[in-house]
């Protein structure tokens, strides 16, 4: 995508900065209760993750301890590819650790469900998912998000976090990218 293409793109306000920031509270309530007493690694998945899982853990009144992953399953166009590759592991071990998965938004789920599985195999005693987002009309992998901010319709979204081709993510609130609609 050119420059000029992406100056042209009209970008709809979905979710204000104020509604995120009172979901963001809601979540870290939940997750602080349930992880009470207990030894918390929470994982992002880089990039999408960034502002939301750094706003959350603002938030949690736990101890705990925050490592990242890279994965890649989008290139520089809106459909999910179905292969998901490690780009940059986590240091911290998790082997008999409470771990969350903290993700910027589930499609397909097939980012989510690689991620977990790696958890898994790395020996943590329990892996729950964080999302921001949701967008469960186009699933093919068959995932529980424990934690959920919103629910969102089939549209492309950006902002906090989220991007198109890399572009959009410092937006304070979150926006649907319009003339974008994401196909298979
Ligand atoms: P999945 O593997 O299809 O669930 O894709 C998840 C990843 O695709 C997320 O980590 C996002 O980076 C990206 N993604 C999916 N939908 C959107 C969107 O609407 N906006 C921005 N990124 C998205
Ligand atoms: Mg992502």
């Amino acid at each position: 995508m050119t420059y000029e293409h992406s100056r042209r793109q009209h970008l709809t306000l979905l979710i204000s900065r104020s509604v995120i920031e009172e979901t963001v509270m809601r979540l870290a309530a939940q997750i602080s209760e349930d992880y009470r007493g207990k030894e918390l690694v929470a994982v992002g998945i880089l990039k999408g993750a960034f502002i939301f899982m750094a706003d959350l853990v603002r938030r949690l009144d736990i101890p705990l301890e925050v490592d990242f992953v890279t994965v890649s399953s989008y290139g520089s166009c809106t459909e999910s590819s179905r292969t998901v590759t490690m780009r940059h592991d986590m240091t911290t071990d998790v082997n008999g650790k409470d771990v969350l998965v903290i993700e910027d938004i589930v499609d397909s789920g097939h980012t989510v469900c690689f991620v977990v599985e790696h958890l898994k195999a790395r020996g943590a005693a329990s892996v729950r998912m964080c999302a921001l987002a949701d967008k469960p009309s186009r699933r093919e992998q068959d995932v529980r998000i424990d934690y959920l901010g919103f629910t969102v319709p089939d549209k492309f979204v950006v902002g906090y976090g989220l991007d198109f081709d890399n572009k959009f993510r410092y937006l304070p609130d979150i926006y649907a990218l319009e003339g974008h609609a994401t196909q298979r």
